[in-house]
């Protein structure tokens, strides 16, 4: 494998991981095939050639401030080739820069799903921009962490497999908390505090309530089998109630958390026997309709059958017929996102032999 050159972006849970698990990686294989030589947060960097052995230490005493251009002048006093940034941001405006770090030489890869979910106009420059530069961008972990669903689903498409539908539990807190839910004899905010507890649910869990982020993760799978879908095209069922909404602080939402339970005992109330609520994700290529919705699940399904805070996704197909290709297991947490993110640099390396 030819030596690749890594910035990485974001120095949080998943990028911390991401890096110690570069170290290990080369630990193993000697061959000094990922060298990460710049480190960054949003304010400092460090830059080192081989930074990823004692980086922490290294961060706290030889980090700077920084921009992408002293990014590119390092790279380029070094005579580096093959050049990936990675970004492990939780920015928005992060990448505003992907086609600036395209037009410098970088391949990238991302665990961020903005850029992917921002308009279909600058989804499309991106692509163009990374075919002029011919670049690579891989983004694997933005839809069901480290499970290898966009890879999945590019195959089937781009080798003319006929998809019909794609169906999912797609947010590992939405998961925990109806599969809870429905199994036990607790209210809907007794299981929202539990799951806070546990760190299952975002700081504020309006935003998993909200359904926005499941709503994104479809729209970047609606657009890998060929939809030109924007963000406002997905149908969401928000479980906020709207006088819970943004205009409320988050104390004022956890004092009212109760008001929830009403709407969620009516709806376990209207289940059949051997019927769970699940949250799901559901695009639908006949129609063209993307939606992100609660409903009433038979047992049997696989998606009726998932348990804890799985991730699931039924990918129905022509050549599979009426039973889907389903894939399954932890759709979050930082050592499966880092360890998607790697394999995408992985990929990046191995097509550059
Ligand atoms: N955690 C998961 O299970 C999971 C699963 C799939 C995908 N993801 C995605 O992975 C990404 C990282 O998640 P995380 O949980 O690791 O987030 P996090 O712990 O909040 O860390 C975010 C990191 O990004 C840095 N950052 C923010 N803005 C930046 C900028 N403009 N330039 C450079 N660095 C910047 C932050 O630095 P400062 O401290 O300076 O702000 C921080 O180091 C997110 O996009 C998330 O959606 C996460």
């Amino acid at each position: 494998m030819s030596q690749i050159n890594i910035a990485i972006f974001g120095i949080g849970n998943v990028g911390s991981t991401l890096i110690k698990q570069i170290a290990e990686y080369n630990k193993k294989t000697t061959s000094n095939t990922l060298n990460v030589f710049a480190i960054a947060n949003s304010k400092l960097v460090l830059f080192e050639n081989n930074a990823t052995g004692g980086w922490s230490a290294n961060f706290e005493t030889k980090s700077t401030s920084y921009t992408l251009e002293d990014v590119y002048a390092f790279a380029k006093a070094n005579s580096y080739k093959n050049l990936l940034a990675v970004d492990v941001t939780a920015s928005s405006e992060f990448v505003t820069n992907y086609i600036d770090l395209v037009e410098h030489g970088f391949h990238i890869v991302t665990a961020n799903k903005i850029a992917n979910t921002l308009t279909y106009d600058f989804y499309q420059e991106l692509r163009d921009i990374l075919e002029v530069n011919q670049k690579k961008f891989l983004y694997e972990t933005n839809v069901g962490a480290g499970l290898p669903i966009i890879e999945t689903i590019k195959n089937l498409y781009e080798s003319g497999e006929e998809i019909h539908k794609i169906r999912g539990v797609f947010s590992g807190s939405l998961s925990y908390l109806f599969n809870t839910f429905s199994e036990e004899e607790k209210s809907f905010s007794e299981i929202l505090k539990e799951a806070d507890a546990l760190g299952l649910t975002e700081p504020d869990a309006r935003e998993d309530l909200s359904g926005k982020d499941v709503a994104r993760k479809l729209l970047i799978l609606g657009r890998e089998v060929g939809l030109t879908k924007e963000f406002k095209d997905v149908k969401i069922q928000s479980l906020v109630p709207a006088a819970l909404n943004g205009k409320t602080t988050l104390s004022q939402f956890r004092e009212s958390v109760k008001t929830l339970d009403p709407f969620f005992a009516e709806s376990k109330s209207k289940l059949g026997s051997g019927e769970v609520l699940r949250h799901v994700g559901e695009l639908n290529l006949k129609t063209s309709k993307l939606e992100v919705k609660l409903v009433q699940e038979s047992k049997t399904t696989a998606l009726g059958q998932t348990k804890g805070a799985d991730a699931i996704f039924e990918i129905y197909t022509k050549s599979y017929g009426d039973q889907p290709l389903v894939i399954q297991g932890a759709g979050a947490g930082k050592a499966v996102t880092a360890r998607g993110v790697l394999g995408d640099i992985l990929k990046i390396a191995t097509s550059l032999n």
